[in-house]
């Protein structure tokens, strides 16, 4: 499984990949406005520090401007993909700019048949936003299962983005459906080393290292 890393805040990503943690970067205009950067500048930066796609999210909404701004941001760097709203327009765009061979993320995904036919319209990844469902009530995991079964159902190529995880437990949950990519902020992939049994057993080995004097340098 792939780790994409949501946010748009370099020294969070660059202290992620030298870990070998970062396959990938989305970002999103909300993210862009909390880093306070020039959009293009910021992406180049990401571009330069990662070497897997980098999402960028285009600005309009209309077909034929998705397209122009997409084709701009793909000047950016070779690793960007870019990201169009699951609207009719947006995948209008999705099937223009992956016929021109760019990679796209097709985002704001809340229903298998959305997934469905950004899968037809040729979309590199689909983003499910699994968060904002259970914000509602509703299952964002039944919508990962859905998805999966459907792309294998029938062998479509584009990878499922779980997008808008919230947990440690979103990833997990994630893994074991078999979603190609997850994307999570920073605090929630580290928060995936924690376990109070690995807490509790170092805190007794410190204790015996104390007592027995332990060294080894
Ligand atoms: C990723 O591509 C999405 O923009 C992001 O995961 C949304 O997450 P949120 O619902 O927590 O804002």
């Amino acid at each position: 499984m792939k780790f994409f890393v949501d946010t748009a805040e370099i020294d969070a990503i660059a202290e992620l990949n030298d870990l070998g943690m970062v396959d990938g970067v989305t970002t999103n205009p909300s993210l862009i406005k909390k880093s306070g950067r020039d959009i293009i500048e910021v992406t180049k930066e990401i571009c330069d520090l990662v070497d897997g796609p980098v999402s960028a999210e285009v600005t309009a909404t209309d077909a034929e401007t998705m397209i122009a701004e997409g084709r701009k941001l793909v000047e950016i760097a070779e690793n960007i993909a870019v990201k169009v709203p699951l609207t009719w327009d947006g995948l209008k765009a999705c099937k223009t700019l992956t016929d021109e061979g760019h990679m796209v993320n097709v985002t704001l995904c809340f229903s298998a048949n959305q997934a469905l036919l950004a899968a037809k319209a040729g979309a590199t990844f689909i983003s499910p936003f699994i968060g904002r469902l259970d914000d509602i009530n509703l299952d964002g995991m039944e919508l990962i299962e859905d998805i999966r079964t459907i792309y294998d159902n029938f062998g479509f190529e584009t990878q499922i983005l779980a997008a808008s995880i919230r947990s440690v437990n979103h990833v997990l949950d994630s893994a074991r459906i078999g979603a190609d990519v997850i994307t999570a902020p920073p605090a929630v992939i580290k928060a995936m080393v924690n376990h109070p049994l690995t807490d509790k057993g170092l805190d007794a080995f410190l204790a015996d290292i104390k007592a027995a004097e332990i060294k080894i340098l």
